[in-house]
């Protein structure tokens, strides 16, 4: 069975005063009319069916992620205790998932990501669940374009791996996919700017594809306390018939194990030390959204290159700004303004520097502080 698990569990805050804790990016409609969580999941439902489905968030967003997703059945959405990221999402959605299906393959894939060309995207996925029957962890790569410090880094091998029976699948021989020397996972500055001198890298898209048996072993192989937890929390799973205990019943069953879990990620806890890796480069248009600077690469802009998300706006020799406006009853108006980001909502009114996007979230630190 082909599954996919789509992680919604982080907190991002680089969007305040858009997104809050209690509402992060994967909420928000930042690229469409429609939430890029609703976005994920239309986008995949091409090639998986809504009941092999999976969502995995935080029981904190139980509300908001019904309301969001009504075409999810309950059993399919899995909510954790707390957050204590990927890794633990993963070992834990596999846990389940497992028991669901025996033998399955899944596509786990963030929910907060833009992906522009769509049909390039499910073909390469199509390939990637081809390779991952091979026992090993499928990734897809993106031509990196500067030395961006948050993502992670993979080093190939530049020798094609052995074809195999994917293209008898129908499935076109566009994709190649090659052996992965090294995983990085966000290295400094010098490190990336060295990557990408030495042109054999990839960033990661953060989007992975592999057996649900594999990686839980991986994480186990790797992960020692994971490992323990994982395996208590499989025994407990044993006696539970899941089409009866899911939602918030699960999270509190699993409540006290599942706080145990380290806070790691899945890149740095197994992709950092896995020999087992292939890569799929793959050309998506992909796009993070990180922060509103990105949103320069996703919108046309108008005459003098300025973002406009907003119903009223007027300027006078303004340039290079980013400008949204949630409340829409209130006109902006800028003169003489450049590279400048101005988001205006019913709670706040941002002004920051194009170039200082990616600080959003020490400003929100600091309004926490002071609350
Ligand atoms: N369920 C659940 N639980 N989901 C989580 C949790 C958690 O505790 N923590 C994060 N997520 C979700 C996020 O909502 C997001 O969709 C996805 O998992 C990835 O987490 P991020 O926190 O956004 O990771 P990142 O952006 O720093 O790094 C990852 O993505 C990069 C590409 O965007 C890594 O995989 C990098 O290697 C990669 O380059
Ligand atoms: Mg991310």
């Amino acid at each position: 069975d082909k599954v996919a698990l789509i992680m919604a569990g982080g907190s991002g805050t680089r969007f305040w005063p858009l997104s809050t804790n209690d509402k992060p990016k994967q909420f928000l409609d930042l690229v469409s009319e429609k939430t890029m969580i609703k976005e994920t999941i239309d986008r995949i439902k091409e090639i998986i069916p809504v009941e092999k489905i999976f969502i995995s968030t935080n029981i904190k967003y139980f509300d908001i992620i019904k309301k969001e997703l009504p075409e999810i059945a309950d059993r399919n959405i899995i909510f954790e205790p707390m957050a204590r990221d990927t890794a633990a999402c993963i070992g834990y959605a596999a846990c389940i998932i497992r028991k669901i299906y025996k033998n399955s393959i899944m596509a786990v894939l963030p929910s907060d990501h833009l992906i522009k060309k769509e049909k390039e995207f499910l073909e390469s996925l199509k390939f990637a669940f081809c390779e991952a029957e091979k026992n090993k962890i499928v990734t897809l790569g993106v031509k990196p374009t500067y030395a961006e410090t948050g993502y992670g880094y993979i080093e190939y091998i530049d020798r094609k791996n052995k074809k195999n029976d994917c293209e008898k699948n129908g499935i076109k021989e566009k994709f190649e996919s090659y052996k992965v020397k090294k995983f990085r996972e966000k290295p400094n500055k010098e490190l990336a700017e060295k990557y990408i001198e030495q042109g054999n890298y990839l960033w990661n898209s953060g989007m992975f594809v592999w057996k649900t048996e594999f990686i839980l072993n991986e994480i186990k192989k790797h992960m020692e306390t994971h490992k323990v937890i994982l395996e208590n929390i499989e025994k407990m799973l044993e006696n539970v018939d899941l089409d009866q205990v899911f939602g918030e019943k699960l999270s509190n069953f699993v409540k006290d194990e599942f706080e145990k879990f380290e806070k790691i990620s899945i890149d740095f806890g197994v992709m950092e030390h896995t020999k087992s890796v292939s890569v799929i480069p793959v050309d998506i248009d992909w796009n993070d959204v990180g922060n509103f600077k990105s949103l320069e690469d996703i919108f046309p802009k108008d005459k003098d290159s300025n973002v406009v998300r907003s119903d009223y706006f007027e300027q006078i020799e303004s340039e290079g700004n980013i400008v949204i406006n949630k409340e829409n009853e209130k006109i902006i108006a800028t003169i003489g303004l450049e590279n400048i980001v101005i988001v205006n909502t019913k709670d706040a009114l941002l002004v920051c520097h194009k170039d200082k996007s990616q600080e959003v979230k020490k400003i929100l630190n600091k309004i926490e502080l002071n609350k």
